[in-house]
Order: C-alpha cells, then sequence, then structure tokens
C-alpha cells in the first residue's frame, strides 16, 4: 500500500505522483478545517510540459492522501495555456488560490495574468480573473504568486520577475481586501545580477528571522555549488519597509543532490513551517527518458520537511508524521564488508557515527556512493545517470564533522538528511534491477550504529 492506496509497480510508497501525466511544483499549500490540501503542476494528459492544470490531494494526517478532481483548468482567456504555480491562503471560511494565469498569442507572445479562484467547500473552486494584469519595468516573466497575511487586514503577495534587463528578482504587493493589489516595488535583497530569472518565491515573515526562499534560473555552476540546471536557496534576514530584506546570510542552496526545485511552503495549526518541492527538475533528454514515462507519468515531489532557522542557519527535517510509518526495526550489522539486505523498497535507515574522525564510503543500492573525506570535510553522493550512463557527484564542504545522516529510500528516490537537517541531498534513482541492499566499503570502524525501518502503510 502506499500514500494513495494504490498498489502498482514502480510508483513511490511515500512520495506524491500523479496517477497519469506530468507533475511538477508543489502550489496552493494550505492547512483548513484540520485537513492538508496539497496541489501541484499537473499535466495529466501526457509526460510534456504542457496544460498545465492544479492537481489536488488531500489528508487529515500528511501521511494518508485522497487524490480529489483538478481544482484549475487551463480553460479561461486569462489562463489558457496553463494555470501556473501559486499559493492558498484562508479567510472567512473561504479558501483563495491565487495562480499565473499563463496566455501565448498566436505568435508565442507571452502575457502573464496573477488570478485569483475561491472555494467554500475545498473541492470545488470558482475563477475570478485576473487581479494583477502585466506590469511596466518587467518582461512578461512574472510568474508563481505567493500570499501571505501580514496583520489583520492586509495581506501581501512575492512574485518572482525578470526585469527588462534580463536579471531575476521578486516583487511585492499589498491587498486589503484580497481582491485589489497595490504593487509595492522589488523586494530590495542587496543582490543585483543573479540569475535571468527567480521562480516560485516564498516570503517567511517572521520579523528579525525571516526566510526568503526562491528558484534562480541562469546561474553559472561554481566548484560545489549551482551544478544542477536551475537551482533552488534562501536567505536569512529581516524583512522590513514593506520592501527591505537585510539578509544576514549569503544565498545557500536548500538542498545538495540532483533535482530539487520550486519548494514551497506553508504553517500548520501548531506553527511549523512545513516545505513541500519537486523531484524534480532535469534536462529535457534525462526527462524524456525517465523510466516512469514509459508507464505514462512523470515526477514526485519531495517528501514534507520541517523548517527551522536556529543561530541563523537552516535545518531541514522530514516531518515527525512519518515516524509512524516506521514497520521492522532491525539494527544492522556493519562489521563486514559484504552487502545488506534490507528487504523492502522504503526505507528509513539512520547511521550514527563516532566522534573520531575517518573516512568513509557506502555503496546504496548497488549504484549509489556515499563518500566522507574527513580531511577536506567534503561529503558527497554519486550516481550513474539513467539516461547518458555517466557518473555524477554532488558534494558539500560541512561546517563540522559528519556526525550522523538519514537516508529515505522509496523505490526510485533518496533523500538524505545529514547532521539534523544541516545539509540535505534528494535525488531520483533509476538503474536495473534494483536491489535495497547497502555495502559499507569504507570505515566501518567509524560507525556507531546503523538503525533501519521499512517503512509501510498499516
Ligand atoms: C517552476 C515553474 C514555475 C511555473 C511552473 C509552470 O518549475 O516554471 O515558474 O509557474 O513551473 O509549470
Amino acid at each position: 500500500m502506499n500514500l494513495y492506496n494504490e498498489v502498482e509497480m514502480d510508483r513511490p510508497i511515500l512520495h506524491h505522483f500523479p496517477e497519469k501525466g506530468l507533475l511538477n511544483d508543489p502550489n496552493g499549500l494550505i492547512e483548513w478545517n484540520g485537513e492538508y490540501h496539497v496541489f501541484y503542476q499537473l499535466n495529466p494528459y501526457d509526460t510534456t510540459h504542457k496544460n498545465k492544470c492544479w492537481g489536488h490531494s488531500t489528508s487529515t494526517d500528511l501521511l494518508h492522501w485522497k487524490r480529489c478532481s483538478y481544482a484549475l483548468e487551463p480553460n479561461s482567456w486569462f489562463d489558457k495555456d496553463g494555470c501556473y504555480s501559486g499559493s492558498a491562503i484562508v479567510y472567512k471560511e473561504k479558501m483563495y488560490l491565487y495562480y499565473t494565469g499563463n496566455v501565448l498569442d498566436e505568435f508565442g507572445k507571452r502575457e502573464s495574468y496573477q488570478c485569483l479562484a475561491t472555494s467554500s467547500d475545498g473541492e470545488t473552486f470558482e475563477k475570478h480573473g485576473p487581479v494583477i494584469k502585466e506590469i511596466s519595468g518587467y518582461t512578461a516573466h512574472v510568474r508563481d504568486p505567493k500570499v501571505w497575511q501580514e496583520s489583520e487586514n492586509e495581506w501581501k503577495m512575492i512574485l518572482g520577475a525578470q526585469r527588462l534587463n534580463k536579471t531575476g528578482c521578486t516583487l511585492i504587493f499589498r491587498s486589503i481586501n484580497l481582491f485589489d493589489w497595490e504593487f509595492l516595488g522589488e523586494l530590495e535583497t542587496g543582490i543585483k545580477n543573479f540569475g535571468y530569472m527567480w521562480e516560485c518565491p516564498d516570503l517567511i515573515s517572521n520579523k528579525k528571522n525571516s526566510l526568503l526562499i526562491f528558484s534562480p534560473q541562469g546561474l553559472d555552476a561554481k566548484e560545489l555549488e549551482f551544478q544542477n540546471i536551475h537551482q533552488s536557496g534562501y536567505l536569512i534576514g529581516e524583512y522590513h519597509s514593506d520592501i527591505i530584506f537585510d539578509s544576514k546570510t549569503t544565498f545557500s542552496e536548500l538542498d545538495r543532490g540532483f533535482e530539487f526545485y520550486a519548494p514551497q511552503t506553508f504553517i500548520d495549526k501548531n506553527d511549523r513551517v512545513i516545505m513541500y518541492a519537486w523531484l524534480g527538475v532535469m534536462e529535457a533528454d534525462v526527462e524524456r527518458n525517465l523510466p516512469s514515462v514509459k508507464e505514462g507519468w512523470a515526477h514526485i515531489l519531495s517528501l514534507p520537511r520541517e523548517l527551522k532557522v536556529i543561530d541563523d542557519k537552516l535545518y531541514q527535517y522530514p516531518v515527525s508524521e512519518l515516524k509512524k510509518l516506521r514497520g521492522i526495526k532491525r539494527n544492522l550489522d556493519y562489521s563486514q564488508n559484504t552487502p545488506i539486505d534490507l528487504g523492502s523498497v522504503a526505507n528509513e535507515i539512520k547511521f550514527e557515527l563516532l566522534s573520531e574522525e575517518k573516512d568513509l564510503e557506502i555503496d546504496f543500492y548497488g549504484d549509489i556512493r556515499l563518500k566522507w573525506d574527513s580531511n577536506s570535510r567534503l561529503l558527497s553522493i554519486s550516481r550513474t545517470n539513467w539516461f547518458s550512463q555517466v557518473r555524477e557527484t554532488r558534494s558539500v564542504k560541512l561546517i563540522n564533522s559528519l556526525q550522523e545522516f538519514t537516508c529515505y529510500f522509496d523505490n526510485s528516490s533518496l533523500e538524505l538528511f545529514v547532521n539534523k537537517g544541516e545539509e540535505v541531498f534528494s535525488m531520483r534513482m533509476y538503474h536495473e534491477n534494483i536491489v535495497p541492499k547497502i555495502q559499507i566499503i569504507e570505515g566501518h570502524t567509524s560507525i556507531k550504529r546503523v538503525v533501519n525501518y521499512s517503512l509501510e502503510y498499516k
């Protein structure tokens, strides 16, 4: 059984995936009347990036999900070429969805409208059309409204945008009635020339410890950073005076792995900041050759992560609800260098290390290699690309030594949380005959304990 109660080969057990078609960004995340709503970009017809609807799933426990009918379909003049990404808020017993209507004219020229749809029952949505039309001073690449309530009768919206000089930025709007939006200006972050477009911005406004998340496109790869086609990262700072974000940090990537992109957060009734992302973004030819495309579907969402800022550093950890899926517990015997069978496709494996600094190398599922170099403090993960067959590596330099890490394997994905969420690596993984097993190649004397839980829906 999996999170949708569907039993099918090759499907993830723990992750949101489309029944058919292509899924991308998480949208409209919200908890309302005891129910979690996850919407997502969905082309229900095929695995191309066309016909974007809002897929919709609900859950009362963040674990078991029900598929609902599409919330939004691109069938109006203002969204005819795609109901693009956006967000949700609740006010006076109504859900408000803000999204971007993507429109292409007969010559392929783009128009973007920021649109509103409302719902009283959380199932059916009434479109109200554009609330923001073109914005002068910016190209038509303006999208992905994220709305939040700033004070009792004031809401703010942040939009991803592109300046006329083809550099990325975000724009801030204000509303006192949720329909009329006043343009306040560009959010000043101190970052000037950083990619050609910023997508999916998210501002978690919390006075001195605010978090600005965005997905810049067009960054040049550096030695270890910005290795993927597009990146997603964050700044921690103080948000004030409507358009000032005084950053205390430089831009850091949220995830050090391969496909993580377009994250969105929401705040639940217990004040947790919970984030989902798309797993994810990849080159077009790699995407076309995803093994699941032959079965008519593509992509998954990440596991939901809780975000916490502690001493100007962001920590991410899977929501604690996932512990309820733990099945059989085993202390793995890592004393031998021989493969250890896990016996299940969905697994949580926690490695605790001894404090002495030693190198470590572990093989996962016969293809993925984790390497810790204690001298350089470089933690790397590599895999064989399912399309090019080339080995590819992502690395991060840890601030301290490697103390512990937890892996969540779910058939064709891995999310690896390092040092209590100080860094995360996410990735899709596909290779012939996946075998759930691990093998310590080097460094078993530096391991204190390896605990494995199978993850199961009961
Ligand atoms: C990010 C993105 C968004 C856009 C959506 C379209 O992946 O490009 O900017 O709204 O996907 O599906």
